[in-house]
């Protein structure tokens, strides 16, 4: 719910006060907080030990890579991930397939939406999300989020028309969305829910699983996710008969849909009205993957650790609005976000950088974060970016304070304690004379 007033606070020059000594920010020519690369996927700190290599190295030398060979389902490493994913998530079925883009498409299609429908989806997502929309043969219909980036179920309301045909809700950095209130619209409507939980797969809500609220749940395990294999992805439903089709769409060819379903018939009877997009997953990836969720929940509780400190660390501070969780604990830890209503946030996400910790500003113009709706072009032809703008103003509004810092679950106590020294000191140049919205300043547990 949006509880700030319309009219937007000015934006502030940053505090121009020569500062000495330890104050003094890097920006202005001090002594950064950190010298050494912030630790992110892209630069190789990722979560895999050496029992994951070894497991992929045993499916490469068994020169077995394709999941659809003599074996059956369950001697496969595809088929026994999915059997893991299942046990893990509480779910009847999961297929593993090419991407997390793939898995939301496949979930879409899979689920009869009728090519050409809308199919509602956050303002502030990935641009994955969208064009998973696209790919399935739909349009996405972008509705706002608020002040802590979650889709307005509200705005979704005022919006709504007869040809929107499914909601796609997003968990959008690991963040739970607020899945009672969308699940209750979504019945009112009439139309099925699914859940886009690719950057939040192990995060609960309620104690249920993220990903296990709708209809079916997309997941990617491409590099800097729960699971990571470089590119893949998989979803989950209890839903049989989506299941079977979208293991057919994923490119079980030839009848070979009917090996999962080992102890009975498949829910349809023929696989030759569907076409093949080859959205498989492989034999390799399938064995990483299988290994590394041994290791789930150590990562898992190294995310919400690092998160948890951080954001009580920071819940002092009046110049920043913490982004809060749906409930306490709703997130899966993989980045911090928050706000700096009333302050330039792309000179703070500047300050960040340059006191030796990766920041961006979301809403930055100064860069093509494709996180922002406005970069999603391919939406809007050839309307210009302030129009386009002003489709999602309260989006564009909260996109343009927010500053996002990722938090790789490689991070050390003095990583973490480098991130707070930071945002305390760039805070601190702005002096107190900018107190967050009542509210907003949220103990991130
Ligand atoms: C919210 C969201 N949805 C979808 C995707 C796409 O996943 P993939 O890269 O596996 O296709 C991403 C990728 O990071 C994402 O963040």
């Amino acid at each position: 719910m949006n509880t700030e007033k319309e009219g937007a606070a000015p934006i502030l020059p940053p505090s121009e006060t020569p500062q000495t000594g330890k104050e003094c920010l890097a920006l202005h020519g001090g002594e950064p907080v950190r010298r050494t690369p912030w630790p992110t996927y892209d630069k190789g700190a990722v979560f895999v030990h050496p029992e994951d290599e070894e497991a992929a190295l045993r499916a490469i030398r068994s020169h077995l890579y394709f999941r659809y060979d003599y074996r059956a389902q369950r001697d496969t490493e595809c088929g026994r991930f999915e059997e893991d994913l299942c046990r893990y998530l509480g779910s009847r079925h999961a297929l593993a397939v090419s991407s997390g883009t793939t898995a939301i498409a496949l979930a879409i299609m899979a689920a009869g939406v009728p090519p050409g429908s809308l199919v509602a989806c956050p303002g502030f997502t990935f641009v994955a999300t969208p064009s998973a929309i696209v790919l399935a043969g739909c349009t996405p219909l972008l509705v706002e989020v608020d002040e802590n980036l979650q889709m307005d179920v509200e705005d979704l309301r005022r919006r709504w028309r007869p040809e929107i045909k499914a909601i796609l809700v997003v968990h959008m950095r690991g963040f739970a969305a607020d899945m009672e209130a969308l699940t209750r619209f979504a019945a009112e409507m009439g139309v099925p829910l699914f859940e886009d939980a690719v950057p939040a797969f192990g995060a609960e809500l309620g104690g249920r699983k993220l990903g296990t609220f709708g209809l079916a749940g997309a997941f990617s395990t491409q590099s800097d996710k729960s699971l990571n294999c470089g590119e893949g992805g998989f979803l989950a439903t209890d839903d049989s008969v989506l299941y079977a089709r979208a293991v057919v769409l994923s490119g079980a060819y030839e009848g070979r849909y009917r090996r999962h379903f080992p102890d009975g018939e498949p829910p349809i009877a023929t696989d030759l009205d569907l076409p093949l997009l080859s959205f498989r997953m492989d034999e390799i990836r399938a064995a990483l993957l299988r290994a590394e969720m041994k290791r789930l929940p150590i990562r898992l509780e190294r995310f919400r650790g690092n998160y948890a400190y951080v954001a009580r660390a920071l819940a002092d501070l009046p110049q920043i609005a913490i982004r809060r969780p749906v409930e306490p604990g709703a997130y899966l830890g993989e980045a911090f976000i928050f706000r700096v209503p009333g302050v330039d946030a792309k000179w703070f996400a500047r300050a960040l950088c340059c006191e030796g910790v990766d920041a961006r500003n979301l809403g930055s113009d100064e860069d093509t974060n494709v996180r922002v709706f406005w970069n999603w072009r391919f939406l809007f032809g050839s309307r210009d970016v302030e129009e386009i703008k002003e489709l999602l103003p309260a989006t564009t509004r909260h996109l343009q304070e927010a500053i996002d810092i990722p938090l790789s679950s490689s991070l050390t106590t003095d990583d973490c304690d480098h991130l707070i020294g930071a945002v305390r000191k760039v805070a601190g140049a702005l002096g107190s004379g900018h107190p967050a919205p009542a509210g907003t300043t949220a103990v991130g547990q």
